[in-house]
């Protein structure tokens, strides 16, 4: 048994290890080959496999080269020749060895590389579910879409406002008790006192300011007021604004063109009203009503047993208006409108709790696909 301290057997001559015969020197190239076969056998972390490598065939410290350095070079003459074929020998199957190995690991990696990335046509793909037009929006799109079809364009503003446009200039003076109820959250660092605007009308100002008549203009947009949420209520909605301005519109016109829409976003059956109503910015003012949408007008819990609805606040123009803007109020005439889209949605769709727009809500929102 080989001790402790002793050399490892690449390192000593054939003299040192005692083989002095033939025989004896292919026995040791025998141990020798079948350490070499059990290392391999061993070795099947294709990690160490350098070291492997390395320990075997290094260029320097390799075995072979050890064998070859201190078995064939120090080897008497009647030897060299047997230590020189065992060499070769032991030289071709290190090799064919290492080759076959090599190919093993190469093909076991490009398997493994290959089931990483394949892709399982059969499972089920990944589901990203596409959404849907959230339902304001679909009703702003109808609402559009009728007035498009009448002449009327698109305008937007901002939700931003000074009081001259929001208040002032629709005739809304400061202590004027129309504000009362338009009440509203007001910006701490502006010292021109700028608000969220509490309606669209604004923009009716904007325009005129910019525009020469005729104008006819639709203006949706985000409004806010300093409400109480509850079912009905929040302290953000949507309306759409529509201005018509032109030297010869009529009360009949405005009549005309509110019946048109109702019978557009209600359907045929659809009766109006016209109820007096007040806004400074309008004269004579009106709420425009129609008929319930859920009795079509015997009378219903959802219409308090009247048989109508109220759907929005409307009028001719305030000459006193026209002032603000310097436009001719004397040859002049127009007719103004103000929609709550949330308010018309809930009527038309008949959902009872205004947060059900807001919560996205998937169960909720996928009823209006
Ligand atoms: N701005 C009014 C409101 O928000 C609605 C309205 C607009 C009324 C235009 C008349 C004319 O209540």
């Amino acid at each position: 048994m080989a001790k402790m301290d002793e050399k490892p057997i690449s390192e000593r001559t054939l003299a040192e290890l005692g083989a002095t015969t033939p025989a004896a020197v292919v026995a040791q190239f025998d141990s020798l080959r079948q350490r070499f076969d059990s290392e391999l056998l061993a070795n099947d972390n294709p990690q160490n496999w350098t070291t492997f490598l390395a320990r075997w065939i290094g260029r320097k410290s390799g075995e072979i080269g050890k064998i070859s350095e201190n078995w064939l070079k120090t080897a008497p003459p009647d030897l060299k020749r047997i230590v020189g074929q065992e060499l070769n020998k032991l030289k071709a199957h290190v090799e064919a060895a290492i080759e076959e190995k090599r190919k093993e690991i190469e093909a076991a990696s490009e398997k493994a590389a290959q089931a990483r990335d394949q892709i399982d046509l059969s499972l089920p793909g990944v589901d990203r579910p596409i959404g849907t037009r959230h339902l304001i929006r679909q009703t702003y799109e109808e609402l559009q879409r009728i007035f498009l079809s009448i002449g009327f364009s698109v305008v937007e503003g901002p939700e931003i406002e000074t009081p001259y446009y929001n208040f002032e200039a629709l005739n809304i003076p400061e202590h004027h008790p129309a504000r009362d109820n338009m009440d509203t959250f007001y910006i701490e660092s502006s010292r021109s006192g700028h608000l969220l605007r509490t309606h669209t009308s604004p923009m009716q100002i904007r325009t005129m300011e910019k525009q020469k008549p005729p104008v006819r203009i639709i203006v949706p947009g985000k409004v806010y007021r300093r409400d109480n949420p509850d079912a009905t209520h929040g302290y953000m909605f949507h309306q759409i604004e529509g201005l018509a301005v032109d030297t010869d519109i009529t009360f009949c016109d405005f009549k005309g063109t509110v019946e048109y829409f109702v019978r557009e976003f209600l359907g045929p059956q659809a009766k109006t009203r016209l109820r007096p109503s007040y806004f400074p910015f309008t004269e004579p003012s009106a709420e425009v009503d129609a008929t319930c949408h859920v009795c079509g007008g015997s009378g219903c819990r959802v219409c308090k047993f009247s048989g109508w609805i109220e759907l929005f606040g409307a009028g001719m123009v305030n000459p006193a208006v026209y002032g603000f803007v310097n436009y001719d109020a004397e040859n002049l005439s127009g007719f103004a409108f103000g929609m709550g889209v949330d308010r018309l949605a809930m009527m038309k769709y008949g959902i009872s709790e205004l947060p059900l727009l807001y919560q996205n809500d998937v169960r909720f929102l996928s009823q209006f696909p």
